[in-house]
């Protein structure tokens, strides 16, 4: 190959291949949720298997919780914006998950955990995603790293935008999220009124965002999408992503990861890379084997 050949999936600004808005949702108890990633329109985006977000200052909505329940075979993080919900699991690990702070739990063979909010009312906001592991991790021991709002880097990498570092590396900083397979890019980036900023996504990773707050416009200036709040834009390749805030600013997650390209069987809580693997996770579980 002529070494002076440019390979166009190794730079350039990346396209929105998809906006998606997500899906209302019930899961745990009964929690009312809206779900981006893990829907009929969006089943998943290697390696994100799910995206929920919940918000809501409707006690209803979500005082169910999510009771004991099993994970196995991936990872499950948990970002709050505001509130408090508690977590316990069946190996003796709990503690509370407050505004700003992160819960990365590597499941891998398996625990049982429930999810609880810790007030009778208010607001209770944030996101929870799943990803998924390699087939070789699938059965480690499980792993938690948890991090309060004050051990997440807050970048200004120029003015009118402000970076939550939760994982992945930015302006010489590091989120504090470490030795994770997919080598994972989590940040919850805010924009002022019409600032336009170029947000670098490692060329070699799957990407989408999900706004939370106002508007962005989103892609190359010649082919450029808005996206709104609540809508999710799944990212084409490239090696940064231009962002345009509207006029009341934005906040949105960027996430991205390595593809695992691996098989992916999946049922509930479990996601393993056949379906013998998840007859054997059942099994396991009935057994009290988590
Ligand atoms: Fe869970």
């Amino acid at each position: 190959m002529n070494s002076l050949e440019r390979n166009p999936a190794t730079a350039g600004s990346r396209h929105l291949t998809r906006v998606v808005r997500g899906t209302p949702a019930s899961d745990g108890a009964g929690v009312k949720l809206n779900r981006v990633i893990g829907t009929q329109l969006v089943p998943d985006i290697d390696p994100f298997l799910m995206l929920d977000e919940f918000r809501s200052d409707a006690p209803g909505d979500y005082l169910a919780g999510f009771p004991d329940h099993p994970h196995r075979g991936f990872e499950t993080v948990t970002y709050m914006l505001a509130g408090r919900m508690r977590h316990a699991d069946n190996h003796g690990h709990s503690g509370l998950m407050e505004a700003g702070s992160v819960q990365w739990m590597t499941a891998g063979r398996g625990i049982v955990h429930s999810e609880m909010p810790e007030q009778e009312d208010g607001l209770m906001a944030g996101f929870q995603l799943w990803i998924n592991l390699p087939a070789r991790l699938k059965m480690s021991p499980p792993r938690y790293q948890e991090f309060p709002a004050a051990e997440i880097p807050v970048v200004q990498p120029q003015n009118g935008v402000t970076v939550k570092l939760i994982a992945g590396e930015l302006g010489g900083q590091a989120g504090p999220v470490s030795g994770v397979a997919t080598q994972p890019l989590y940040q919850d980036i805010g924009l002022d009124a019409h600032v336009a900023y170029a947000a670098a996504v490692p060329v070699t990773h799957q990407a989408f965002i999900y706004v939370f707050e106002g508007e962005v416009q989103a892609g190359p200036a010649e082919s450029r999408h808005v996206v709104q709040r609540g809508q999710m834009a799944v990212l084409g390749q490239g090696d940064h992503l231009e962002l345009l805030a509207g006029s009341e600013g934005a906040r949105l997650l960027l996430i991205a990861g390595l593809p695992l390209k691996e098989p992916v069987a999946r049922y509930g809580p479990f996601v393993m890379n056949t379906p013998q693997e998840i007859q054997q996770a059942f099994t396991d579980y009935q057994n009290g084997r988590f």
